[in-house]
């Protein structure tokens, strides 16, 4: 029998639908699962009369395989990665190229590809976007790992992904773990732009009172403008949907987010890097607000805050949320881009932001026209330090940040949470700030604990060190950062 192209380990929901991607795009595919009976299941299912080949043993699946073997683990990130790879190893021969597409955590990437390639075998760790649709019928892929692999996993990716504008929404992203650096940017990213739609969302119904199919029309045709995107998109249809007894299901459901950890890291590496990564941070607390729901309830029966909002017009507010949500979504994607450029000088690696930004242009869950504008701004200048500083973007938050900042002060004084909506009011005023209160924060620093501080006066850098109470010492704390 002819041997197969490439092989999928863990025919759960992605890897199935990756899988038949594959075949329909030409390649001959294995599919192998350690569960029992599921690949039997498979090609008796979707599989059959096709170009499959079931597995049914690790000895099966490498055999199975053309040389160099290309094999893409389609399983739970975490141990179960490395448990396969341990598995895999001994069956495996120089060349061989193992491809991790989970949402693997991009230091145990990096940990992966060198302990891989000191045995000779390739690794890739790709970013996979696009949920259950996006894997049938063409995912986001960010590859990262051993740029050796890539020549021989390309044919395959940029026939499988997405495709914008005639181009793949895939491309190389760099050494190590920088494929899955980038997906857990967008995951972040995708935290905030949720966050930011779900406060926009809480304000239309408890500041302007309005009904949920409404607010899902207003939501459709804000999709047909600058804020056109799947989450855009998804939300409209969901605040539209209706359950059994005729009322909007949205409201049935429990205000408890779940998260599996990806945009807690992307926060993890931003407090790492020096990156203020605000709006996507409050979008990963505003999940675990969500999730102390019985202390909340507890509390909301004991905390006082302003009467309901009253006297908020249509008119005024709902022009006024489009352009707070597209001010908020450029800071985050400013700060998103910002800790991929600081991520890119500490590993090394030499990122494209226009290609990251083509690569989740479409097939992935943050997909907007929004990002192919930012395409075209790291396009004009791949060396831009903020995308604020942009000047389509820049024009685009000026005449955006009215609405922003009326939203802001008006929930405020309603007393509607809104985290993620202020952190971006917060960023843009502390970055375009020549001078901050931090004058004072080194004071302070200096006066209980001789940290030292610098002189606006003294542009040497030197440090200086003041007897504030003339009963301290006048030994200086050394200067370190842990
Ligand atoms: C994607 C998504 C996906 C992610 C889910 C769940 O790009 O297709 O980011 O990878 O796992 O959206 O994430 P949370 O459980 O953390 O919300």
């Amino acid at each position: 029998m002819k041997k197969a192209d490439i092989a999928v380990v863990g025919m759960a929901v992605m890897g199935e639908n990756l899988a038949m991607n594959m075949e329909e795009k030409g390649f001959r595919v294995t599919v192998f699962d350690v569960r029992d009976g599921v690949v039997n299941a498979f090609m008796d299912g979707n599989g059959k009369g096709r170009n499959f080949t079931g597995a049914y043993s690790w000895k099966e699946l490498v055999e199975s395989l053309e040389r160099p073997r290309r094999i893409m683990l389609m399983i739970r990130a975490g141990s179960p990665v490395d448990e396969v790879i341990d598995t895999l190893l001994p069956l495996l021969e120089e060349g061989d190229i193992l491809i991790d597409g989970g949402n693997s955590f991009y230091q145990d990437t990096q940990r992966r590809y060198r302990a891989l390639k000191e045995k000779g075998i390739r690794f890739i760790g790709t970013g996979v976007s696009g949920g259950e649709e996006g894997a049938r019928k063409g995912p986001s892929l960010m590859p990262g790992g051993d740029p050796e692999a890539w020549p021989y996993v390309k044919p395959v990716f940029t026939k499988i992904c997405a495709q914008t504008d005639g181009e793949p929404c895939c491309d190389w992203v760099g050494e190590g773990g920088a494929g899955h650096f980038v997906k857990m940017v967008h995951n972040g990213i995708e935290y905030g732009d949720m966050e930011l739609i779900c406060e926009v969302y809480s304000l239309m119904k408890n500041c302007l009172h309005m009904e949920d199919e409404e607010i899902g029309k207003i939501f459709g045709e804000w999709n047909r403008g600058v804020l056109d995107s799947y989450l855009v998109e998804i939300t409209a249809d969901i605040l539209q949907y209706r359950d059994e007894d005729g009322e909007p299901l949205v409201e049935k459901i429990l205000d408890s987010a779940g998260q599996k950890g990806t945009g807690k890291w992307a926060s993890q590496a931003a407090l790492d890097e020096g990156v203020p990564l605000t709006l996507i941070s409050e979008a990963v607390y505003a999940r675990y607000i969500s999730a102390m729901k019985k202390e909340r309830t507890e509390a909301s029966r004991r905390l006082a805050g302003p009467s309901p909002a009253a006297g908020c017009s249509r008119e005024e507010m709902l022009p006024a949320l489009h352009d707070a949500l597209y001010a908020a979504k450029i800071c985050s994607y400013a700060q998103g881009f910002s800790l991929l450029r600081a991520a890119a000088a500490g590993y090394g690696w030499e990122l494209s932001y226009g290609s990251i930004a083509l690569m989740w242009r479409g097939g992935c869950i943050i997909r907007s026209v929004f990002l192919g504008k930012i395409k075209e701004a790291f396009d004009r200048d791949n060396s831009l330090t903020n995308l604020l500083l942009d000047p389509y973007f820049c024009d685009a938050f000026q005449g955006a940040q009215a609405g922003l900042r009326k939203v802001c002060a008006r929930a405020v004084e309603a007393g509607i949470p809104i985290p993620a909506l202020s952190a971006a009011v917060a960023y843009y005023d502390s970055y375009r700030s020549e001078r901050l209160p931090a004058n004072l924060l080194q004071a302070q620093r200096d006066y209980f604990g001789a940290h030292t501080y610098e002189r606006v006066d003294d542009p040497s850098g030197r440090h200086y060190h003041t007897n504030w109470t003339g009963t301290g010492g006048d030994t200086e704390s050394s200067i370190y950062t842990a």
